[in-house]
């Protein structure tokens, strides 16, 4: 008998801020929460004309992880907050609660151990007059609900939204490999699969919605960015080429067959029509942008580099370092912890040569709405 595992269990970053840590690599994250900020900014303005007298802003960030970006975020919101009063000349003292919300097994202590400098700047940068700001931590899983009814007034979430709760199931035999020779769609893939995987996060994406609509308060807003899939692109996730490199590893004999048949990852990048026609039928939001924007998966990926002087073998490399950072610990549960310097290696060389034939860019989808009232 094959068990399919939630996510909910598996699932965390690599913790720690060691060299091949989530901290250390995800300034390909923080590059899209940048390119996100103009929309930001629209949806912060929009919070504070729908709560023009209000004093203490609750504001939940999900899916936070434990680098560095979670913190970016709120420091940006706080700035855009700032600006706002400013130019209408409407200063009054505020009150943030940041509830930084990921899965049990994250490793908030990463972050807490942030906290402080992020609490010094802060107080350097607006000597407190952004107004005072309280941290907490909401561990649990966003397909369900995490906050009391009518509670908060905006989430935000980024590049976690594409993560389901589970890899999809066959809808005849839970015996028979869905997928088999592939961890996740490819342009080859038979029509049944991708639909296994759109009614997973069609599924998914609708708890989410429903339960952000009861814990929001009425004329609450929410911003969210996930990885997202452009169906002119031949290859549009790097998860892609996780399963290239496995099927090597098989014809080699370095890993089983029927362990790579079996395993699937529990990712989907849905179109933004996808998205669109998922909020739309769940009914609870309003749309008031939905945009996508392309980033080569080698972008940002090292601060003090000009990436255009990189050669595709240090392409390859970064590439493998921001994709380990994040599937390493989900790899390691399915094909041992000893196998992950010799797979991500081959992960590096793959990367590289594919980079030499074709651009190669994440596409993503970015929504930001208000709840119905
Ligand atoms: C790639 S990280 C993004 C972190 C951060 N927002 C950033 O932009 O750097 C995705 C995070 O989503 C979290 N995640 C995935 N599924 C989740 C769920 N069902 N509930 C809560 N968090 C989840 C993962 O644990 C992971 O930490």
């Amino acid at each position: 008998m094959h068990y399919i595992m939630a996510t909910e269990r598996v699932l965390h970053m690599k913790g720690g801020d060691g060299e091949t840590s989530y901290t250390k690599n995800s300034l390909l994250q923080r590059k899209v929460a940048s390119m996100v900020k103009p929309i930001l900014e629209d949806t912060v303005k929009r919070l504070m004309s729908n709560f023009s007298s209000e004093r203490c802003w609750k504001v939940a960030d999900l899916g936070c992880s434990s680098g560095p970006n979670s913190l970016f975020f709120v420091s940006n919101m706080l700035s855009i907050m700032d600006n706002v009063s400013m130019s209408i000349n409407h200063r009054k003292p505020r009150v943030f609660q940041i509830y930084m919300n990921d899965l049990f097994g994250n490793d908030f202590n990463t972050i807490f151990k942030l906290i402080p400098d992020f609490f010094q700047r802060i107080h350097e940068e607006k000597n407190d007059n952004h107004g005072r700001c309280f941290i907490h931590a909401t561990p649990g899983d966003f397909y369900g609900r995490l906050f009391p009814d009518d509670y908060i007034h905006f989430f935000h979430s980024s590049y976690s939204l594409h993560w389901l709760s589970q890899a999809p199931k066959s809808s005849t035999n839970i015996d028979e490999p869905l997928n088999k020779g592939n961890v996740y769609i490819t342009n080859t893939s038979s029509p049944s699969i991708r639909e296994a995987y759109f009614n997973q996060f069609e599924k998914n994406f609708k708890l989410f919605l429903k339960s952000r609509s009861v814990e929001l308060k009425s004329d609450g807003v929410m911003l969210l960015t996930l990885i997202g899939r452009d169906e002119t692109h031949k290859i549009g996730n790097p998860v892609e080429v996780i399963g290239m490199v496995l099927n090597d590893m098989v014809q080699e004999g370095l890993v089983e067959e029927k362990k790579l048949d079996f395993f699937d990852l529990p990712i989907y990048g849905a179109t933004a029509e996808e998205v669109r026609q998922v909020i739309e039928e769940e009914g609870s939001f309003a749309i008031q942008t939905l945009r996508t924007f392309n980033i080569g998966w080698d972008a940002n990926l090292h601060e003090d580099v000009d990436d255009s002087i990189l050669d595709s073998k240090m392409k390859g490399e970064f590439v493998a370092k921001s994709i380990r950072a994040v599937f390493d610990p989900l790899l390691s549960v399915e094909f041992g912890e000893d196998t992950m310097d010799e797979f991500f290696t081959r992960y590096a060389k793959k990367v590289a040569s594919l980079i030499e034939l074709e651009t190669l860019e994440y596409t993503n989808v970015v929504v930001s709405m208000s709840k119905v009232s």
